[in-house]
């Protein structure tokens, strides 16, 4: 492809223009990010992970529950997103999402998802020899029982194999709209 590129082989000999370069070819591919989670949560269709459902229906399933229910497009696109971790960080997904999401939700619903794991082991850690009360040491936070919430309304409840989700197409559009905007990024005066 012939586009334009910077011409540094060093930072330290970078100058304004090979800057200006980049950020307009930053503020592009920032635009296709709702598209590139799209195409990542496709991963998941297919991967049962010896699960009922599997891990893309799991989402569509949260995601329409939260939906239904009346919940903001932030708390939809966030319960959408809980799990797509879940193929590159087996063993913190939650983390992944939740970093995915950082910059475009509030504080609450970052931390809804960051702790889901951890909340969500309620349901089954007693299972696997583990302390399915682990969630008892966030008890005084003030997302406590949002969390609590999340875990029991839209994610424990959410591998039914019979519940007619909406499929991935129909999030597109709230996707792109929580998306969109960065709330707080490093690089926010750039965006
Ligand atoms: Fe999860
Ligand atoms: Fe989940």
């Amino acid at each position: 492809m012939n586009e334009k590129r910077a011409q540094f082989s060093n930072m330290t000999d970078a100058v304004a223009q090979d800057w200006q370069i980049i950020a307009k070819h930053h503020m592009a591919f920032c635009q296709g990010l709702p598209q590139r989670i799209v195409s990542h949560l496709q991963l998941l269709d297919g991967d049962f992970g010896g699960f009922p459902i599997d891990r893309l229906s799991h989402c569509l399933q949260a995601a329409t529950r939260a939906h239904r229910d009346g919940k903001d497009e932030e708390y939809v696109v966030c319960a959408l997103l809980h799990d797509i971790g879940d193929t590159l960080g087996p063993f913190n997904h939650a983390d992944m999402a939740a970093t995915i999401l950082e910059p475009f939700v509030d504080e609450k619903n970052y931390w809804i998802v960051k702790h889901h794991g951890i909340f969500q082991g309620y349901y089954f850690f007693h299972h696997l020899g583990l302390d399915r009360n682990l969630r008892d040491k966030f008890l005084d936070h003030p997302y406590y029982q949002d969390c609590l919430d999340f875990c029991q309304q839209y994610d424990q409840n959410c591998f039914d194999q019979n519940y007619d989700s909406q499929p991935l197409s129909f999030f597109v559009p709230l996707l792109e709209r929580v998306f969109a905007t960065p709330k707080k990024s490093l690089y926010k005066q750039e965006v």
